[in-house]
This record gives C-alpha cells, structure tokens and sequence, in this order.
C-alpha cells in the first residue's frame, strides 16, 4: 500500500522521548526516513530501533540545539545522509517552572536558546535544501502559553511566544515559493515536560503524545492550495480562555 510520505526526508528534534517521540514514529509509518535529533542518544537509538523494527528508515544524530555549530551540523549531516530534506519539526523544548523573580538569567537565556534561536537556526539551515523539495513544510511546536500566560512560566511563554512570532513571519516570507510554515499550539500533553509544569494535573485528563503527531501528519501531508497557519489544541476539560 502506498504511505502518504513515501520519498520524503522528515528532521524532528526533541525526537527521543514525549511528542517528538511519537511524532517521528507517525512521520516513518507514513513512508517518511527521519533523522532524529535530541541530546541523549540512547533514547535517539530506542526510537530508531522501533522505527526500524516497524520497517521504516531513521539516523541518530546527537544534537544540542542550544548550539549553533551542532544545528549547522546536524541540517548538513540529515543531508548527507538522507540525499534530500522536505519536513522540518521544530519539537525540542524545555522549561523551568519557577515564578519569575526566582527565575535565573541563565535559566531564561537556556529556555530562548532552546525553544526560540534553535529553531530559529534549523529554519536558517534548513531553507535552502527546502527549497530543492516539491513538498516542503516546517512545523513549530509552540504551546498554549506561546498564546496565552500562566503563572509560574514566564521565561517558558515569553520562549514561545517568540518562536509562535518567528513562525508566523517566516511563514509570510517564504509562502511564495511554495514552503509551508506552521505552528502547533498544544495544550496539556502526557509527557516528563508536562508533569514538571503542571503538576497539578490529573494525567489521565491529558492529550496524549499521538493526539499531536496525527495534527503534524495533517498538515505535512496538504497538497492543495489551502495554507493552515497555525493549530491551537487543548484538552477536552480545559476551557478555551483558561
Ligand atoms: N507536554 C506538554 O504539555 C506540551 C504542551 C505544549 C507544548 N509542548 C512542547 O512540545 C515539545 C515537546 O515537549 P514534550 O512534552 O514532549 O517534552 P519532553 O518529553 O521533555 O521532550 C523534550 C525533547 O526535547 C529534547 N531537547 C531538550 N533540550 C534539547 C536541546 N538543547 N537540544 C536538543 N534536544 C533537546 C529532549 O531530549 P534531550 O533532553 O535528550 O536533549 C526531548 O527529546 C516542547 O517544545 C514543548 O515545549 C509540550
């Protein structure tokens, strides 16, 4: 049976565990090959080793996105290993939950680092081999707090309020030559993440991570001329200003 992503090259960070986890599972069912880009590469390889053992293709590619030199080598390796790069998921992520005058200048430059400059510069990395794809999207893991504040979260929402405003920009700016540019604004999702931020939810009531790979395969998989900006994806129980 034909996969809806045979001949494509996906690059998911934040791929060994959570919602990268499950994203880059998804993406390698539907035909994809995918590099896998965390720091730990063990749990890189525990990916890869299920991806393969379902019959798809994956690469491990221990990455830091905090730093500049690996993303410039991490995009260039995908490549050279791959021959070719048509979907970009910006999914690594980290936060500190603390209250904002017990937040460290060094914990607010990490959370900017991670989740905004580092996809920043996988977006800088990646366009120009974009450009070479029939079928290229980019697709920004922001959260509901990229949209909206919650206490105790500050560094976190201002990191990805920055990548939300980064991805709507460049989704403008390259529209004309056919690359796609989205975000993903979940809500609550039943990862190690979620359980640091909000340990006051019940687990149970939580999206799971596969709820949030099918919306990437979505958008990943549109042929025709409609262009989705950006997905906003809460819990059943959370009410939409809350
Ligand atoms: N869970 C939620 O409720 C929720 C809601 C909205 C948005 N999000 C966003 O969804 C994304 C995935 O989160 P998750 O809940 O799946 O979290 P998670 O389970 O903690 O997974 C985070 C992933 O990011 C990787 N990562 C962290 N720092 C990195 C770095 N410097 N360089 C490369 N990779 C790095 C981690 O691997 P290593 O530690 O091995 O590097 C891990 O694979 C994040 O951007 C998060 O902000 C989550």
């Amino acid at each position: 049976m034909e996969k809806p992503l045979e001949g494509s090259v996906a690059l998911v960070t934040g791929a060994g565990r959570g919602i990268g986890r499950s994203i880059a599972l998804t993406l390698a069912a539907a035909g994809a090959r995918v590099a896998l880009a965390a720091r730990s590469i063990a749990q890189l390889q525990a990916v890869q080793q299920e991806i393969i053992a379902a019959g798809g293709e994956a690469a491990c590619f221990p990455t830091d996105i905090a730093q500049e030199a690996q993303v410039v080598r991490l995009v260039a390796a995908t490549v050279e290993h791959f021959g070719q790069l048509d979907i970009v998921v910006n999914n690594a992520g980290v936060g500190f939950f603390v209250p904002l005058e017990h937040t460290s200048v060094e914990q607010w430059d990490y959370m900017m680092a991670v989740n905004a400059r580092g996809p920043f510069l996988i977006c800088r990395e990646a366009l120009p081999h974009l450009r070479r794809s029939t079928h290229p999207f980019i697709v920004n893991i922001s959260s509901v707090v990229g949209l909206k504040g919650y206490a105790n979260q500050a560094g976190y929402s201002a990191s990805k309020h920055a990548l939300l405003g980064m991805t709507k920009a460049l989704a403008r700016e390259v529209q004309a030559e056919g690359i796609r540019v989205h975000a993903i604004c979940p809500g609550g999702v039943d990862t190690d993440l979620i359980s640091q931020a909000r340990p006051d939810l019940d687990r149970s009531d939580l999206m799971k991570p596969e709820e949030i790979a099918e919306i990437v395969l979505f958008l990943v998989t549109r042929r025709g001329n409609a262009v989705i900006d950006e997905v906003d994806v809460r819990r059943r129980s959370a009410t939409p200003w809350g």
